[in-house]
């Protein structure tokens, strides 16, 4: 009997490992070289470069590395296919997902083997985890495809799509870009990350298998010079890239002015909140899906421990007690918990960054465990007495390494949690619901897990606030990513805009002011532009400069988070009350357009009060909905604002364009900073005392007159901007777009000029938030 006592103490897990034959022998059957799949066949590689196993460090196969000549090759090909792909009916396109889908699983051990070997990540989690989603996505796509006329009649497909991907989900990222793209009807051109080309190049095969048209489908490989030769070439309609946050940034620039479509899926360094009526075991279970999932390598890894203050110490000891049990080793292995780091540059940055965490002053925990003597193994990492400024607490380590800090409120929960450039995960473990849900909805993040971590399906998007990126893959919102929406254009307006050169009356006393933080204010730069009217005489409008726009931001900075959370049947209420009210002013609003010239003022007055009827209206009835992820969870999502939107607005129609521009926005529960019209200003310098005497917020609202080419840079740079919204010319556009990279803002830059009287379409509310997916799992 005692030897079955010490048997089951001492119980240790034997080596259970997943044969590599059949991905050894697919590697043969190819003479262990790839060269590129485009338009149907497979094209050598000029040059080729090895793929490495990081678990061992042995070469598995040679890889082309994509030029030039190469990205032209696969573009013309994506874009003959378009035209025919494009028109198929959607069930037709919806056969060939389901055909994909259906080989993946009948290749499901294949793919997971090969992923394993490719990346390092333990064959559990690829055949467990990244292969079965990645058939339900292509599944569930395959759904859509079928209902795509039905669901978005306004709509069409994008385009050639150039899909840039990481290491860290080589296949699963491919479904994630490949799936929604040709379900709506665009056709791909796709890079693997350098590291992990492998199940790409399968995927490619299993699409050759099925039939997919010929340049419906292209994957072609290569370094950061392929994807960027892919982002420049341009023939491509949209960018959707995953990856760091550095590589996003130089995307959104090289982008600037092209109207490609673009949606980023960045870094992050995600918060996982355990208040201290937390069930730990559950808690602490979760962690081991946080952080240690994919050793780490996890842009919504729950990277930033919170506790609560008085359940810290014995909730780290129990950490500590169950990082001691992660196994680490082999990951073809299937007791493996922690498999190998992609690369030796990657375990580098691993160990210095921790290093520099010690350096910084915090603690060091990491478990006695035997690493491979070769490979790219790191420990499982704690680090405890982390301060919130750290370099560790703010860089995105993408390691399995978890940093700690306590807080004692939930108020000082959410500070910490969103002291961060990032937002694109949370979690929150608490047995209180209120506080569970208040805290969801406070994070700046685009995906909440309740008392639990790391759920994806295909149903619920997922993606990013802040410098986490922009875009949403998956669900609904993801689809959005593939298609464009008709937005009605109308002839380009050619009328004068402000002159600069009548400057500066220095008697700024009869200049009418800029509207700030809920007052009428002077210009800082003290300056004013005289404006001809029609009816003989000037106007002097305040020159606006760059300190006004920043005083601006800062009040509407101020303002937002209010706004956010005032109900939105207030906001409803108090867009009725504006519209009330500029009833009201009709006389001088008609006047400040014909003042202009303008010759149908009484309709284009008439029109506004619509339009704000129209925002008022939709401001309480844009909500979000409920999930059902095929497991014990539901997911609701918040359409949330951006926060602080800058607008400039278009020069015609004055009125209806500026009023049709900043009321979405606000309606939402965004604080503006609105650049009105270039050429005539004064229907909203009027819009003045009617804002004042409505209830909309001090800072909620915020007008600068002056030369848009004079403030729209620092909009554009700020910091504290959200989003852009920019109605002018397209050469301005671009030179906003490039210059909003230092942020990531959300940008909109229509081409043309818009028909402002056409009833506008849910797309500007779209555009006005951001979707929050928030996770609730259940069971007894
Ligand atoms: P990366 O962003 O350089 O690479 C991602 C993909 O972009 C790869 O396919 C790469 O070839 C391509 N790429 C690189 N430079 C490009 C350019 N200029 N234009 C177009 N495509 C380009 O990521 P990297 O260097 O592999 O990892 C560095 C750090 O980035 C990681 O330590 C981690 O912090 C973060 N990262 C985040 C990921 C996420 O899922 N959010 C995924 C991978 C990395």
């Amino acid at each position: 009997m005692s030897q079955v006592t010490d048997i089951l103490q001492n119980l240790d897990y034997g080596v259970a490992p997943e044969s590599a034959q059949l991905a050894e022998d697919w590697l043969n059957e190819h003479g262990r070289t790839f060269g590129h799949y485009i338009g149907g066949q497979w094209v050598a590689a000029d040059t080729t470069f090895a793929t490495i196993n990081p678990a061992t460090g042995t070469e598995l196969a040679q890889i082309g590395q994509g030029t030039e000549a190469t990205v032209n090759q696969a573009v013309e090909a994506a874009g003959v296919a378009f035209g025919t792909w494009n028109s198929l009916p959607g069930a037709e396109r919806a056969k060939y997902l389901y055909a994909i889908a259906r080989q993946i699983q009948k290749h499901a051990r294949l793919f997971a083997v090969l992923e394993s070997m490719d990346n390092g990540k333990p064959i559990r989690e690829t055949r467990d985890v990244d292969v079965p989603l990645v058939a339900r996505h292509f599944y569930y796509h395959a759904g859509w495809a079928t209902l795509a006329e039905e669901e978005y009649p306004h709509h069409g497909p994008v385009g050639v799509c150039g899909q840039i991907i990481p290491w860290n989900f080589p296949l699963l990222m491919l479904a994630w870009k490949i799936a929604p793209a040709l379900a709506m009807g665009n056709t791909v051109v796709l890079k693997p990350a350098e590291f992990t080309s492998l199940t790409a190049l399968l995927f490619a095969e299993i699409c050759q298998r099925v039939g997919v048209p010929k340049g419906v489908v292209n994957i072609i490989t290569g370094d950061g010079e392929t994807g960027k030769a892919l982002v420049a070439h341009p023939n491509v309609d949209k960018i959707a890239f995953t990856g760091s946050t550095e590589v996003g940034k130089h995307i959104r620039r090289s982008t600037a002015g092209s109207h490609k479509k673009l949606s980023l899926e960045l870094g992050g360094k995600s918060p996982y909140i355990v208040f201290d009526d937390a069930d730990m075991d559950a808690a602490v279970e979760g962690l081991v899906d946080a952080i240690w999932f994919n050793q780490g390598q996890v842009c919504c890894a729950g990277s930033r421990l919170l506790v609560q203050e008085s359940i810290a110490e014995e909730f780290y000891a129990r950490v500590r007690r169950r990082m001691a049990q992660l196994r680490v080793g082999d990951p073809l292995d299937k007791a493996t918990d922690i498999g190998a780091v992609v690369d030796t540059t990657q375990l580098e940055r691993i160990h210095q960054l921790v290093e520099q965490g010690v350096a910084e002053g915090a603690e060091k925990f990491q478990p006695e465990c035997t690493l491979p003597a070769q490979g790219c193994f790191y420990p499982p990492t704690l680090l405890t007495g982390v301060e919130p400024a750290s370099t560790v607490a703010q860089v995105e380590i993408f390691g399995p390494v978890l940093v700690a800090m306590t807080f004692r409120t939930p108020s000082e929960a959410v500070a910490l949690a969103n002291n961060t450039i990032y937002g694109l995960a949370g979690t929150i473990f608490s047995q209180n619901l209120d506080i569970a849900h208040d805290v969801a909805a406070q994070i700046k993040a685009g995906v909440i897990w309740i008392n639990g971590t790391n759920f994806f399906d295909a149903s619920v998007g997922f993606g990013g606030y802040k410098e986490s990126g922009f875009g949403r893959e998956g669900g609904r919102e993801g689809l959005e990513e593939y298609l464009v929406r008709d937005l009605p254009t109308a002839e380009a307006p050619r009328l004068p805009v402000i002159d600069p050169l009548p400057d500066a009356d220095p008697d700024i006393d009869r200049t009418h002011k800029l509207y700030i933080g809920g007052k009428q204010v002077r210009t800082d730069s003290g300056y004013s532009l005289s404006l001809p009217l029609a009816t003989g005489g000037m106007a002097d409008i305040s020159r606006g400069n760059r300190k006004d726009i920043r005083n601006a931001v800062e009040a509407a900075e101020a303002a937002a988070s209010g706004w956010a959370s005032t109900t939105a049947f207030t906001r409803a209420q108090i867009l009725y009350y504006l519209a009330e009210n500029m009833q009201g002013a009709r006389h001088q609003l008609v006047e400040s357009l014909t003042a202009r010239g303008q010759q149908s003022a009484e309709k284009e007055f008439d029109a506004t009060i619509h339009r704000v009827l129209h925002w008022a209206a939709w401001a309480d009835k844009y909500e979000g909905t409920v999930h059902q992820p095929p497991l014990r969870a539901m997911v609701y999502t918040r359409p949330e604002p951006l926060g602080v939107v800058g607008i400039i607005n278009p020069a015609a129609p004055a009125l209806l364009g500026f009023i049709g521009a900043c009321l979405p926005a606000i309606a939402m529960g965004n604080a503006v900073v609105a650049v009105p019209s270039a050429h005539n200003p004064l229907p909203a310098l009027e819009l003045f005392r009617i804002i004042e005497a409505s209830d909309i917020p001090a800072g909620v609202w915020n007008i600068v007159t002056g030369l848009p080419e004079e403030l729209e840079s620092t909009l554009a740079g700020h910091d504290g901007v959200m989003a852009l919204w920019h109605f002018g010319e397209s050469a301005a556009q671009a030179k906003a777009e490039l210059e909003s990279a230092g942020n990531l803002k959300q940008m909109w830059t229509p081409s043309g000029p818009l028909d402002w009287h056409t009833t506008p379409s849910t797309e500007w509310l779209r555009r006005a938030t951001q979707v929050k997916n928030i996770w609730v799992p259940y069971g007894a």
